[in-house]
This record gives C-alpha cells, structure tokens and sequence, in this order.
C-alpha cells in the first residue's frame, strides 16, 4: 500500500473521513507540504510522524484543517431554519415546561455561525426567559473551536439576510455576536467519531449535525449517527444536512417532515422489537 492510501486509511479509521473525493494530485500536493513544512523524509516519513503521534493534537490537528471543509455561514438552510422557529422551538419549549431547561448540540460546528444561528432563534423566539439554556458546539478543528470562541465574523458568514442585526457589534470590518448570545454557547474539540466524554444518554433536545456526514465514509457513519441517536432525549430532534441521509443502518430514528425540512426523531417502538415481557415474575418493590 503506498504511504498516501495508508494515511487516507488511517484518517477513515481514526476521523471516519472519506479522501476519496480529493484527487490523488491534490492529496499528494498537501501531504507533501505537509511533509517538507515538517522536515521529514517524504510522504514515507510523514506516514510514520502520523503513525507515533497520538490524534488528535500535533502534526493531526495541521493535517485535518487541511483535509476538512469548514464553509458555514449564519442561518444556513433557510427551510431549517423556519422549522426550528415555527414547529421545533415551540414544541420544545412545551414538553420541556416542566424542567425549564434545554439542552442543544451543535456537532460538527466549525467556526461557530450555527451555534450562534441557534442562540439567536432560541432568545429572540421569547419561548425560553428564566430556562436553563445551553448550546454546545463541538468540532474536531481547535483551530476552529477557538474562532467559534471568538465570536467574530467576516462579510462572508452573512449570505443570507441576517433577522437580527442587534445581535451583533460591528468591529472594525467584522461582526462581534454578542453577549446575551455568546453566554449560552459554549464550544470544545470532539472527534464525532467518539462518544463524547461524560456526556449521558438522552442529554441534547435538539441536535443539528449538518455537512458533516457528507465528508464521512460510508462505514463510519452509523458510528456517528449511532453516537447522536443515544445523545438524543426521547422527545428530540435531530437535523442533518439538506444532502444527507440516515445510514440504513440506523434503526432508532425516524424521518419527519417540519415545514418542508426533514427531521429525525426517536422511532416508535414497534410491539414486535418489543422485549418480551415475563408475566410470571413480581414487578420490583417501590424504592
Ligand atoms: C462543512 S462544516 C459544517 C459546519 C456547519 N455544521 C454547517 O452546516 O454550516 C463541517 C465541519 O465538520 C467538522 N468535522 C469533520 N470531521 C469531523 C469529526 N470526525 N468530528 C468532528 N467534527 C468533524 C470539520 O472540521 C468542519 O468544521
């Protein structure tokens, strides 16, 4: 196997990242900066600096902004985006009543814009004063969790009309998104490939993992889904991106229509996926 197939191998395994898309010219190109900017002996060389390094950090965390895409801008996917404020957020904000408190994961978040996208539907909608909010962003880019951190934006973050300029401070020739936005986000490296640590089942009541599965091999895709299915709470929803589907794989989800945008929910248990249930035995005493 020549040393590019083997580093395009262990980026499935470790990343579940797909370089097929990527021509071979292209790949070559990079890697080989990469492995002159390291002064190592060829790709042979970088194949074995990738091989004792332990992912992520180091010479990964310089290959993966390389290899990933992070185009993102606010309120990308405008169909989504109604969902969320017309059916999504209302809902929630009714059957989390009781606990005042929502919980919103934004996987795969590059520099932040759909964090904040988020943040700001969540406070403008008026559906959550005095809850416990939180959104966390994850990506596996530090370079890009610490651009979500700073929360300051280029022209190019803005293709759409933006519905609430007041949630931004002009700076210089930048946007700054502001407090009342900023102090309910919170962003950290994950690799969505992992379970996500110290995070229980049933954590987030919203999920939007959007134009991240589209750059993931096809077998490292129930794993992640997998992972958001079990962060899912029974009354949540999740969004992907437009382009991408549910591995056939996933068994625990259901597609729903919201507004024109496809969401996925927790599955109804059918009676026949249904555990037996033993009639003969008593049901366990009250605590
Ligand atoms: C195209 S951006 C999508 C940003 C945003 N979700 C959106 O739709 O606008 C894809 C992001 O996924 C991240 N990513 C790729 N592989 C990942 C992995 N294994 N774990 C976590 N994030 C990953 C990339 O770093 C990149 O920032």
């Amino acid at each position: 196997m020549s040393a590019i197939d083997r580093i395009a191998e262990l980026v499935g395994e470790r990343y579940g990242l797909n370089l097929d898309p990527l021509s071979e010219a292209t790949l070559h190109h990079r890697l080989s900066e990469r492995a002159a900017a390291t002064k190592v002996d060829g790709l042979d060389g970088y194949l074995a600096l990738l091989e004792r390094t332990p992912s992520p950090g180091g010479e990964w965390e310089e290959l993966l902004d390389l290899i990933t895409v992070h185009e993102t801008y606010f309120f990308r996917d405008e169909s989504q985006m109604e969902a969320l404020r017309e059916e999504t957020l209302p809902a929630l904000a009714k059957s989390r009543k009781d606990d005042a408190r929502l919980r919103i994961l934004s996987a795969g978040c590059s520099t932040g814009e759909e964090a904040y996208s988020l943040a700001i539907l969540v406070r403008e909608s008026h559906l959550f004063e005095g809850w416990d909010v939180a959104i966390h962003g994850t990506d596996v880019s530090q370079r890009c969790v610490k651009s979500a951190k700073h929360a300051t934006y280029r022209p190019a973050s803005f293709r759409l009309p933006n519905p609430a300029p007041h949630a931004f401070t002009r700076v210089n020739d930048r946007m700054k998104v502001n407090e009342p936005y900023t102090s309910i986000c919170d962003f950290r490296r994950h690799n969505l490939l992992e379970p996500m640590p110290l995070v229980p089942a049933q954590s987030y009541d919203l999920i939007l993992c959007r134009n991240v599965l589209l750059y993931f091999r096809e077998e490292a895709r129930p794993r992640l889904v997998g992972h958001l299915a079990r962060y899912l709470r029974d009354d949540g929803w999740l969004f992907l991106g437009h382009a991408e589907t549910l591995p056939k794989e996933e068994k625990t989800l259901a597609s729903k229509f919201v507004r024109g945008a496809l969401a996925y929910r927790r599955a109804p248990v059918r009676n026949s996926d249904r555990a037996p249930v033993d009639r003969s035995k008593k049901p366990p005493s009250s605590p």
